[in-house]
């Protein structure tokens, strides 16, 4: 099957049922969220927001929030045994929970994907304060993540009712991260269109990109895939599923260490990849690494870009080119103690794909780390 590249055109008088402002932001839960607050706050410039926990009166979970610019990352631990949180850091080390997602009308989105078949997490649920309110309401999606519908114009605190100002005299630099560009999951082999179909119908999402097993293959291993995205295009959700392969492709080694389906990486996107992943270097955030040759043969597969190529190799930053433009991005190497979840630097000089030419390059330098993991 040839990979398709048709992007979303809305249809005259079609109406967006599930119409989404941007990524609220995304929670992770976490063994110490005061430190994985540092540590984002360090290594990716990130900046305190709000905090929530026993000083704001919540005695169950401690929650950090931190931003740069559209991108809000909020750390939340539990303050004692048996909880749900607790459970699933033991069950799946630290990952994402929640992906939430910011509308209009939250009571509405929660409406229409319960009517066509959502499970739910929570109700429509007012939050208020001295600041406002906010209404909250939340489906299921793959494995134990969420998405929660927030709905916040009504709202003129720092983050959400329940956290207060977080401020903090350390503050590094930002790195130039500037929006969630998209976040992938990685679901059980033969789900994954179990879950395009969830997509399109619950969210009226459309499927816009495909890549099946001899897109993204290696030799011992392979991998599925397929973009999911929202009416407006602003929301990308990729989903994987592993393929047969000789070896341990790396979405099974992910089920296996997450125990379970969960969200393999988030793209950040930013207009300077160099600077960002210089900042990020320098910073301690190690990333994967393409052998030379890669670099010797890039002139020739996309052609001429504003960047040196040598630059380019200097930071391992990776490129590809589609009918529209092209694309530079990178990847970290997992943020976990489990080989789980990663992230992925982006920056769009007009391309709208994922980079697909890079898929071998960079499968084959993940295979690299399995191999030292001995999960290969
Ligand atoms: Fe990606």
């Amino acid at each position: 099957m040839e990979s398709i590249l048709s992007p979303v055109k809305e249809k005259q008088g079609f109406k967006d049922f599930m119409p989404i402002l941007g990524t609220d932001y995304v929670e992770l839960y976490v063994s110490n969220s005061k430190q994985a607050a540092h540590y984002y706050k360090t290594a990716f410039g990130f900046k305190s927001l709000a905090y929530s926990g026993l000083e704001t009166g919540n005695k169950d979970v401690e929650s950090y929030a931190i931003r740069q610019d559209k991108i809000t990352l909020v750390l939340s631990s539990p303050l004692h045994s048996g909880s749900d949180i607790g459970r699933h850091i033991d069950r799946h080390g630290d990952g994402v929970k929640v992906t939430a997602l910011w509308v209009d009308d939250a009571t509405r989105s929660y409406e229409e994907a319960m009517k066509r078949g959502a499970r739910s997490f929570m109700e429509p649920t007012r939050h208020e304060d001295d600041l406002g309110w906010v209404i909250k309401s939340g489906i299921c999606t793959y494995g134990e993540v969420v998405h929660l519908f927030i709905e916040r114009k009504n709202y003129n605190g720092p983050f959400l009712p329940g956290y207060r100002k977080w401020e903090s005299n350390y503050q590094p630099t930002e790195t130039g991260l500037r929006y969630v560009d998209h976040m992938v999951g990685n679901v059980e082999m033969g789900r994954m269109n179990h879950w395009v179909k969830f997509y399109e119908e619950v969210m009226g999402f459309k499927n816009i990109l495909s890549f099946d097993d001899n897109d993204i293959s290696t030799e011992f291993t392979a991998l599925m895939s397929k973009v999911m995205s929202n009416g407006d295009g602003k929301i990308k959700f990729p989903i994987n599923e592993p393929a047969a392969g000789l070896k341990k492709s790396q979405v099974d080694e992910y089920l296996e260490f997450y125990e379970g389906e969960g969200v393999q990486h988030v793209a950040m996107a930013t207009n300077d990849i160099i600077h960002t992943v210089s900042e990020l270097r320098s910073r301690g955030v190690e990333f994967l690494e393409v052998p030379d040759t890669y670099y010797d043969a890039l002139k020739d597969r996309v052609g001429d870009i504003d960047e040196r190529i040598d630059t380019l190799r200097d930071l391992n930053i990776l490129v590809d080119r589609d009918e529209e433009g092209y694309l530079l991005q990178i990847f970290t190497k997992t943020v976990n103690p489990r080989p789980t979840m990663f992230f992925e630097i982006i920056q769009r000089k007009g391309a709208t794909s994922f980079g697909k030419g890079n898929f071998k390059a960079l499968f084959e330098a993940i295979e690299r780390e399995q191999e030292l993991r001995g999960t290969l």
